[in-house]
């Protein structure tokens, strides 16, 4: 057994896009707040559909831009009635009479990148205001661009980022976290073993035929596959494909702040037989990410005492490997150099 001593790291990885709303959610009009690593975000929605994100402080004095309203595609702060077009330059000072010298389009609140696609927002938490735009897109899922979530679960968790992640990541908590009837036939472990490949930012567990002890997927019947991808920050795509069926489910890890984490699980399908089972899909995917959120939390509950934390070969690996891309991609930022993966290709084995 080899151990692993690197610990959670409490550090938002910045520099990288994050999930942050459905695109559905948000109507033309509407302004919401909502915490992003730390940070408070005004989401909004022009009347002609465009999302922005702006710091959510008014300039002025401080004031959440999100207590005010949206007028005529401007973000009114409560205060004093300044208003902030959707690319965060100021357009009016109300109490301006002329000849004070202050340019109100001189003013500016920070405003963040933002991508809609396939009924996902994206926001991309740069190191600093002055940083360059980014340089990458946020991750493309394997859909059409017309695609639109079948199924959306999401949760709360009490808990770092990292520990969502390494939670989420972890092949050998199955047997014991999620245990049902439809899952599992009886409580009963299987050797496994998995190819793994690098990626860009993370790493993949490259398309195998799926255990088939488990009930979901023998639902799906035909020749199934599945290609499970892991990305920086916390990003998880899960491509499952049976003939001409296809279902992908994406799981994003947002930090809210450093002891919260929203977990979001959003699935695409084209299976029409489906439909009349979504109210019971919904249930499942419930369930299932509420196990997690639940371990999860009665490990915060162990880990107020500060223990030693192990990660074990090869079960842990995904966990360590997640560190390994953490820590790589820190460095690579602060020392101002290209991100070189540091996951070499490997198979993985373990019993779940
Ligand atoms: S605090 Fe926002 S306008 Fe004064
Ligand atoms: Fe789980």
């Amino acid at each position: 057994m080899t151990q692993n001593q690197e610990a959670p790291t409490r550090n938002h990885l910045r520099n990288l896009w994050y999930f942050a709303v459905h695109a559905h959610t948000l109507n033309p009009g509407e302004i919401r707040p909502k915490q992003i690593l730390g940070e408070p975000v005004l989401l909004g929605r022009t009347k002609a559909g465009e999302v922005f994100a702006l710091r959510d402080l008014c300039p002025h004095r401080g004031v959440p831009l999100s207590r005010g309203r949206m007028v005529d595609d401007t973000v009114e702060c409560p205060y004093h009635g300044w208003r902030f077009a959707p690319s965060g330059q100021c357009r009016l000072i109300p109490s301006l009479v002329g000849q004070e010298g202050v340019d109100p389009l001189r003013i500016h609140v920070y405003r963040y990148p933002v991508r809609e696609q396939n009924g996902l927002v994206w926001i991309y938490m740069a190191e600093d205001e002055r940083s360059p735009a980014p340089t990458q897109e946020p991750p493309r899922l394997p859909v059409a661009p017309q695609a639109r979530p079948t199924l959306i679960e999401a949760q709360l968790f009490p808990c770092p980022i990292d520990h969502a992640v390494v939670g989420l990541m972890d092949p050998a908590h199955g047997p014991f976290v999620h245990k049902a009837w439809w899952w599992r036939s009886q409580r009963s472990s299987y050797a496994k073993e998995k190819k793994y490949e690098p990626s860009p930012m993370g790493f993949t567990m490259v398309t195998h035929t799926p255990s088939s002890n488990s009930t979901l997927y023998k639902l799906l019947g035909g020749d199934r596959t599945t290609e499970i991808s892991f990305q920086l920050p916390g990003t998880r795509i899960e491509h499952i494909k049976a003939g001409q069926s296809e279902i992908i489910g994406l799981t994003t890890c947002t930090p809210l702040n450093a002891s919260e984490t929203e977990v979001t699980q959003t699935f695409f399908w084209n299976l029409s037989w489906l439909a009349p089972f979504k109210p019971i899909a919904q249930i499942v995917a419930r369930t299932f990410l509420g196990q997690d959120r639940k371990i999860v939390t009665d490990q915060m509950e162990g880990l107020k005492y500060n223990p030693r934390m192990m990660l074990i070969q090869d079960a842990d690996t995904p966990a360590i490997w997640y560190f390994r891309l953490k820590k790589e991609w820190t460095d690579a930022l602060a020392e101002r150099r290209e991100f070189t993966n540091p996951v070499k290709p490997a198979t993985l084995r373990w019993r779940s």
